[in-house]
Parts: structure tokens; C-alpha cells; sequence
């Protein structure tokens, strides 16, 4: 706890500017709405214009707080130098970096092509090492700042028909480890977020097949799904002063799968 502060107030991001990949919808969207709920103005990044500018939008009418959007393939250095630059144009140095953009593509690996192997290790693993590598030194220079990523509970666990999303899950988890390390003298933590099966749009062909669903229910302890929006307090805690000492962690939001 940061000293003369109270609890509740050090959870506050007043002041504070973030920056969520794939914010525009799913538990990116959440996130981003958390955090500017908590007091910080957020940038929404994704591929798709309207539903970034959608967001960003919504975010600004629900909470007051200044945002902005920005279109960019962030598994492209050249689009995420300009998106940065963009985005600190429009709000100001970046303080929290969510890296949350990610596919998936499911398959036995004798089924899956290169192409599909590449695209996912380049959304889920190498967009967080490009973003960071740009605005942590950044936050470092100024001696405060958040990386968050999303890492999964398919960051420890593996299940059968994931080796592209488990193998850049699991990078994701040790890409955290190291840039905490790097940067752990310089006010800015580095910590994963790892969540269970939640019913965003990169799980519809699990939600939509009853039997893949139940099969999944029946590995989680608490015998249901989350809700999107209990992904929001983790994200938050990072995020903030609360969590002043927290570096290099995985923080499970599963319902105890990883418990098992
Ligand atoms: N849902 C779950 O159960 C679950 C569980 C564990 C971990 N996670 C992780 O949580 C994160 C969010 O997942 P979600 O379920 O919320 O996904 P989602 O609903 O499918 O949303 C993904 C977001 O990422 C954006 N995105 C994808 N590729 C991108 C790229 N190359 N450049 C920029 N933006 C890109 C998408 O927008 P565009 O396609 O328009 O660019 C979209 O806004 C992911 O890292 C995922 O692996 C999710």
C-alpha cells in the first residue's frame, strides 16, 4: 500500500493513461471500460475501425474520461510505431500498456499449417514484445508505468488441438518474467493475466457446440463460464498503486481450473 494512502484510494488511475489492444470488444473492451472507470483515459486499439471508435466512444459517454482509438495490426512493428505515436499525440505518454489482442486456431497439429501456427504465435506472443519494447522504456524514463498482459490458463495447462494458442500462451508467461526483471528497478511492473474459458467471440465454437461446452464446465471448479465483466477488478489491481508490488505474477481469473 502506497504510505498515507487509503486502501480504496490507491486503487484509483486517476492521471493515468492506458493504452488496450484488441479493446474493442471481449474482455479487451471490459478492461479498457474498467480502467477508465477507475479515472484513466484509454486508447482503443484493434484492426477494425468502427468498433474502435465504437468503444472509445461509449467509454468516453459512460465514464467522462478522455478517449481515443487507433487501426493497427499490432504483429506489425512499422503499424505500432505509428499507432503509438498516434495514440501519445492524442493522449499523452502512455502509463498502462494492456497487451490483450489474441486469436486462436484450433486443430490437431497435423491438421494445422504453418500460416496458422505463425498467425498465432504473432497476435498473442510477438504484439506484446512489440508494444512493450516501445512504451516500456518510456515508462521507465519517467519512472512509473503498468505492462499488462493476457496471458490463459493454456499459459501452464495444455489441452489437445491448441499447440499455436498453448505455445504462445505459454511464451506469454515468460516474456512477463523477463520484462519484469528488466524493468523492476524503475517503478514499472510487468504482470499476466490469466483467465479461464470466457463466451467472448473467440470462443463461439466452443459456445455454440453444447456438447465442447459442458466439457468444459465440467473442468471448472466453480462449474460455470465467467462473466465478462469479472475480468474487470484484476485488470484494475494491476493497473494501480495497489498493486505497487506485484511484478512477474500470473493472476488466475478461472474458477480454480488452474487450482486442480
Ligand atoms: N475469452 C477467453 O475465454 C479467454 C481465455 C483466456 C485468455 N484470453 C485472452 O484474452 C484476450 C482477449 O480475448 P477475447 O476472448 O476478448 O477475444 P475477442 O473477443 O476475439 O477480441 C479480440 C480483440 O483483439 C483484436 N485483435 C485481434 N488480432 C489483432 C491484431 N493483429 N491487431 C490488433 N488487434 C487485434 C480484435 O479486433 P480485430 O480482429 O478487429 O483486430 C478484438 O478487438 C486474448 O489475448 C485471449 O487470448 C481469452
Amino acid at each position: 500500500m502506497v504510505r498515507g494512502m487509503s486502501v480504496l484510494d490507491t486503487f484509483r488511475l486517476d492521471g493515468k493513461r492506458a493504452l488496450v489492444t484488441g479493446g474493442a470488444k471481449g474482455l479487451g473492451r471490459v478492461i479498457a471500460g474498467a480502467l477508465a472507470e477507475a479515472g484513466a483515459d484509454v486508447a482503443v486499439v484493434s484492426r477494425t475501425a468502427s468498433e474502435s471508435e465504437r468503444a472509445a466512444l461509449e467509454i468516453a459517454a459512460q465514464t467522462g474520461r478522455r478517449t481515443c482509438y487507433s487501426v493497427a495490426d499490432v504483429t506489425k512493428s512499422d503499424e505500432v510505431s505509428a499507432m503509438i505515436e498516434q495514440v501519445q499525440g492524442d493522449l499523452g505518454p502512455i502509463d498502462i500498456l494492456v497487451n490483450n489482442a489474441g486469436i486462436n486456431t484450433r486443430g490437431l497439429t497435423q491438421d494445422l499449417s504453418e500460416e496458422d501456427f505463425d498467425a498465432v504465435v504473432a497476435v498473442n506472443l510477438k504484439a506484446p514484445f512489440l508494444c512493450s519494447r516501445l512504451l516500456g522504456p518510456q515508462m521507465c524514463e519517467r519512472g512509473w508505468g503498468r505492462v499488462i498482459n493476457l496471458g490463459s490458463i493454456l499459459s501452464v495447462v495444455a489441452i489437445a488441438g491448441r499447440a499455436p494458442y498453448c505455445s504462445a500462451k505459454a511464451g506469454v508467461a515468460n516474456l512477463t518474467r523477463v520484462l519484469a526483471l528488466e524493468w523492476a528497478q524503475q517503478g514499472v511492473t510487468v504482470n499476466a493475466i490469466c483467465p479461464g474459458p470466457f463466451g467472448t467471440d473467440m470462443n463461439k465454437p466452443l459456445l455454440e457446440d453444447p456438447e465442447k461446452y459442458r466439457s468444459f464446465v465440467s473442468k471448472i471448479p466453480m462449474g460455470r463460464w465467467g462473466e465478462l465483466n469479472e475480468i474487470a477488478g484484476s485488470a484494475v489491481f494491476l493497473a494501480s498503486d495497489a498493486a505497487s508490488f506485484v511484478t512477474g505474477s500470473m493472476l488466475y481469473v478461472d474458477g480454480g481450473w488452474t487450482a486442480q
